[in-house]
């Protein structure tokens, strides 16, 4: 049975660098608190005009690129995000008309840290009952319009940051390429620990002056509820794969984490017993970039960790929902 292989990887991220210190200009933060609580140095935003849709479309030129392929080869397009440029349609049909790639398939994924693994498994599932060849997974996001920087929203606006990356995907019938697993979860108890209550459709109406003034419509998170299952989900589901495929933590030549703080990617990296040359983070540069997060990642894991063909790769992912999951691939 054919399976997804990974043949490129392109990432964009916005221009404007937002540091620490410039954070400490809207709220009453410090460098200190935000290096040693999450890691990050610094983060991306948007200029105004920049979206999710356009960012992604910037990242899958330059997948194109490094795959030789043209926009016309894109089969399917799965596109995870949780800052999609408008409430309605999703930001792949956006994508689809930048690319001029009329007709081609797109399903928006609503998955936020996870988005990227959720969408992963539709495409390997597409993949293994031929139904496409040659998919495009891109996860984008523009968290910086619509964060509290205020003092009120510091916890949840000093992590997050803006990106996107690409991922072309193909069929492989090689043994030694493609992705040997995944496995996803979600526990909606927690649904409302990490979430954006406000404009949502459950209201009536929709939008009111009053979601504005009484900041609902800022993301909202029980950081350290978030950071307790997130550091017990992630190394239990990637234990679970390892089991599931015969293979153990020492065949993994690399293992990128969800970048949501490093203090969880490093706790992670300790209960699964691997060494640093094992784990990539770049979270310090980029903050917390959602559905981008493990692609941005694993493109920079690729070349710096000199990844080869059929070299193990282990992705996990913990965030809003909850959810949760694993993948396993050989480059
Ligand atoms: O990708 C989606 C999934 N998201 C995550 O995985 C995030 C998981 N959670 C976290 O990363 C961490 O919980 C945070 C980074 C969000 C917060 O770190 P923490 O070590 O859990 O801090 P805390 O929430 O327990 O807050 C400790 C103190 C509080 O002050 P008091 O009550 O002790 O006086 C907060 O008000 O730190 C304060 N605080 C800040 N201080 C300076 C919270 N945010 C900030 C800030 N700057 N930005």
């Amino acid at each position: 049975m054919p399976r997804a292989a990974f043949v490129a990887i392109g990432t964009y991220v916005p221009d404007r660098v937002v540091t620490n210190a410039e954070l400490t200009k809207y709220m009453d933060t410090t460098e200190e608190w935000i290096v040693q609580r999450t890691g990050i140095q610094e983060r991306r935003w948007v200029e105004p005009g920049l979206g999710s849709a356009e960012m992604a479309h910037r990242a899958t030129r330059r997948a194109l690129d490094q795959a030789g392929w043209n926009p016309e080869d894109i089969e399917a397009i799965i596109f995870a995000s949780l800052s999609p440029d408008h409430m309605f349609p999703g930001d792949g049909c956006f994508l689809n008309a930048k690319l001029g790639i009329p007709g081609v398939p797109a399903l928006d994924v609503r998955n936020q840290c996870s988005g990227f693994l959720y969408g992963l498994s539709v495409a390997d599932a597409w993949i293994r009952t031929g139904t496409y060849k040659k998919i495009l997974l891109v996860g984008s996001e523009t968290h910086s319009t619509g964060l509290d920087v205020s003092t009120a929203g510091r916890d949840v606006s000093v992590i997050f940051g803006d990106g996107a990356a690409a991922a072309l995907l193909e069929a492989t019938d090689d043994p030694g390429r493609g992705v040997l697993a995944i496995e996803l979860h979600a526990d909606g108890r927690f649904a409302t620990d990490l979430w954006t209550d406000q404009p949502g459709s459950i209201h009536s109406p929709r939008n009111t002056h009053a979601m504005i003034d009484d900041g609902s419509g800022y993301p909202k998170m029980e950081g350290q509820k978030v950071f307790k299952h997130a550091i017990v989900r992630m190394p239990e589901v990637v234990r679970n794969l390892l089991g599931k495929t015969g293979l153990t933590t020492a065949d993994i030549k690399v293992f990128v984490p969800h970048q949501a703080n490093l203090r969880i990617a490093e706790t992670v990296q300790r209960s699964l017993g691997l060494r640093d040359d094992q784990v990539f983070n770049n979270i310090q540069k980029y903050g917390n970039t959602t559905a981008a997060s493990i692609p941005l990642a694993l493109a920079e894991a690729i070349p710096e960790r000199g990844v080869q063909r059929g070299d193990l790769v282990a992705l996990a992912a913990f965030g809003a929902g909850f959810t949760w999951g694993a993948a396993l691939a050989r480059w």
